[in-house]
């Protein structure tokens, strides 16, 4: 199996020579680590810059062969504040493509932009990670269920610089498996699944010695060939995220007859490149989570959540081997309050922009944010740069439509998986067209029908709107109703917690048990007063929209009752048994994290309905 075709790479050599010196500069160190422990290359490069020369220099240069500026998704260079070995703090410079006169076509440049020039005989570290997608190339090309998968990747030993390098070390890291073959040159050295090239030194500028590797990847070559995320921003307390994946293999081909049974029986052997799962990291108090394809709900995804995360396992219908292909959908339910905040008089958005499967490679992404309608004045900030558009959405309810942002994206790996915001101003009036174009809908619906029947009945004095209006307020007040009555039950659980406090002061039982008595009398004329309110929110139909929302407060009011109700009893309890501080700590604690949380909870819906 030879490599010869990999040489071709040669041809820069003859191209580079004549190439001039472009500044002072002097690479003292490079050390280059290269990952291809997946289907995506990460090369991570220290360079120590040294300025050798008499003028200030601003601006650092890297090169690429054209070999891998194609397949280059995301590029970043940090300084490492600290001085000497030590760990800093490290700083993002800014990095931009760059064309300088009389260089060899075939390269391709990118500047980095120091923040302060480096003076005569000044140096400093850089850390350079760049990820290529598609850099390592199947071969054989096409392969059969029984046999492993070989890739090719190709570099060069030295590294591709204008500058002169000192000296310089390359270090390639390998998944564990077979080495078919690499390029044998001089200084190197395979360790496990690592093959080190270097010390190298000395080399003048545009140096480069191709090597190739040939191993065995049984990674997962998965690739969304396009992903659209639709993220649906509804002000009455969720944001929808909606995936629509078409996912393919990318691995070697498979061909020949694939044998289910075969597959079954080892499939570690029988099919070591495919993949059966994918595994998708979503929000933590992701709800409502769902996953189909073109055949409809698959319920075999599993869901797993902690409070930092939710895992969804998806387990297409079939393992994918090579040049296999699938489609399907997600979709997950987040709290409103953990992505939408308040700025400067302004709402904004911040949420995730890539994928939230990290062994995906993603071709082609989507990102649409769906604004409530109403939204104007819309800007985005995302932490690297997207192709960006504005559509409509237009849904039964929506007169105008809503403001919909598309931004896009090719070559989209984990890193970028990062936060993005989308800025808007929004009046809360709108938040009221949807209700109140239902009411007007069923009065128009009403008023059809009287003409129609020819009844004789006047509505003279109300208009639609004015009725719809009308109905709106009645929902209004006794949503304010609601948020007494709730205010009146906290500052009662306030008197409890104070009655608590006096009994570690004074050690009245009697005190303590008379306060709890009196504030379950209160709580229970509360909860009596809240029943025909919540009566009438439930039937009346323009309150359809935010009744869910009233049925959480109660829901929480009375569970954090009961939790306070608990706590009570244990440390009255504790004061006639007349236990140790320490016990009635062990014993209170667990209650008091949970009372915390409901109090928060609580306070947050109150002050949404403030907003309304
Ligand atoms: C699939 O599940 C979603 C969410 O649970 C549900 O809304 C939808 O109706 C289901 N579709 C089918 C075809 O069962
Ligand atoms: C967006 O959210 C992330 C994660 O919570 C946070 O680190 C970041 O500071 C937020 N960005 C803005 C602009 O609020």
């Amino acid at each position: 199996m030879g490599l010869s075709k990999f040489d071709v790479i040669l041809v820069f050599m003859v191209a580079l020579l004549a190439t001039p010196a472009l500044s002072d500069l002097v690479l003292s160190k490079v050390d280059r680590r290269v990952d291809l422990t997946s289907q995506v290359v990460r090369i991570t490069s220290t360079l120590k810059v040294e300025n050798a020369g008499s003028d200030s220099v601003s601006e650092i240069l890297l090169v690429f062969p054209e070999l891998q500026i194609k397949h280059l998704a995301y590029l970043t260079a940090t300084r490492n504040e600290g001085k000497g070995k030590g760990k800093g703090s490290a700083v993002s410079l800014p990095i931009k493509a760059v064309n300088p006169n009389g260089m060899p076509p075939a390269l391709s440049f990118y500047s980095i932009t120091l923040p302060s020039a480096l003076g005569k005989g000044d140096s400093l570290i850089l850390e350079v990670f760049a990820v290529f997608t598609h850099l390592l190339q199947p071969f054989p090309e096409k392969i059969t269920q029984a046999d492993v998968q070989l890739v090719v990747f190709s570099e060069s030993a030295y590294y591709l610089s204008p500058y002169a390098v000192n000296i310089q070390s390359l270090n390639v890291k390998l998944p564990d498996g077979r080495v078919e073959s690499y390029t044998k040159v001089e200084n190197m050295k395979m360790d496990g699944s690592e093959i080190k090239y270097g010390p190298y030194e000395n080399l003048p500028p545009f140096s480069y010695r191709p090597i190739a590797v040939h191993f065995e990847s049984n990674q997962p070559f998965s690739v969304a060939e396009e992903l659209l995320r639709e993220i649906e921003v509804s002000h009455w307390g969720n944001v929808q995220v909606t995936e629509h994946y078409r996912v393919v293999h990318r691995g070697a081909q498979s061909k020949g007859e694939f044998s289910r049974l075969d597959y079954q029986a080892r499939p570690n052997i029988r099919g070591a490149p495919s993949f059966r799962h994918l595994h998708a990291k979503l929000p933590p108090r992701a709800h409502s989570i769902y996953y189909r394809d073109e055949i409809g709900n698959i319920s075999t995804s599993k869901v797993w959540h902690d409070s930092k995360k939710t895992e969804l396992l998806i387990e297409p219908r079939y393992p994918m081997f090579g040049g296999w292909r699938t489609s399907f959908t997600i979709g997950y339910g987040l709290p409103l309050q953990d992505f939408l905040f308040a700025s400067e008089g302004k709402r904004f958005l911040n949420i995730s922009f890539g994928c939230p499967m990290s062994d995906l490679v993603i071709d082609n992404l989507i990102v649409k944010v769906v604004l409530p309608e109403g939204s104007g004045d819309i800007s985005v900030s995302t932490p690297f740069p997207v192709k960006q558009s504005e559509e409509t959405k237009l849904s039964h309810l929506d007169i105008v439509g809503r403001p919909v942002i598309v931004l896009e994206k090719t070559n989209v790996v984990a890193e970028h998986n990062q936060y993005f915001q989308v800025y808007y101003k929004f009046n809360k009036l709108s938040m009221l067209r949807e209700p109140l174009m239902l009411i007007s809908g069923f009065f128009f619906l009403f008023i059809s029908c009287i003409a129609y029947t020819h009844a004789d009945l006047s509505i003279s004095k109300s208009s639609a709107s004015y009725l719809a209006k009308q109905q709106w307020d009645e929902v209004r007040a006794a949503i304010q109703q609601v948020q007494n009555i709730i205010n009146k039950c906290l500052a009662t659980h306030d008197r409890l917690e104070a009655s608590l406090r006096d009994l570690s002061r004074t050690g009245d039982v009697q005190a303590c048990k008379a306060a709890r008595k009196a504030a379950d009398g209160l709580l229970k004329e509360f909860s009596k007063e809240l029943k025909p309110l919540l009566t009438f929110l439930h039937s009346s139909s323009s309150a359809s929209q935010i009744y869910p929302k009233v049925e959480e407060l109660i829901a929480k009011e009375r569970e954090l009752q009961e939790r306070l109700m608990g706590k009570h009893s244990t440390v009255v309890d504790c004061y006639e048994k007349k236990s140790g501080g320490r016990e009635i700590e062990n014993r209170v604690v667990p209650l008091q994290q949970r009372i915390t949380t409901l109090r928060q909870e609580i306070d947050d819906i109150l002050e949404f309905f403030d907003e309304i």
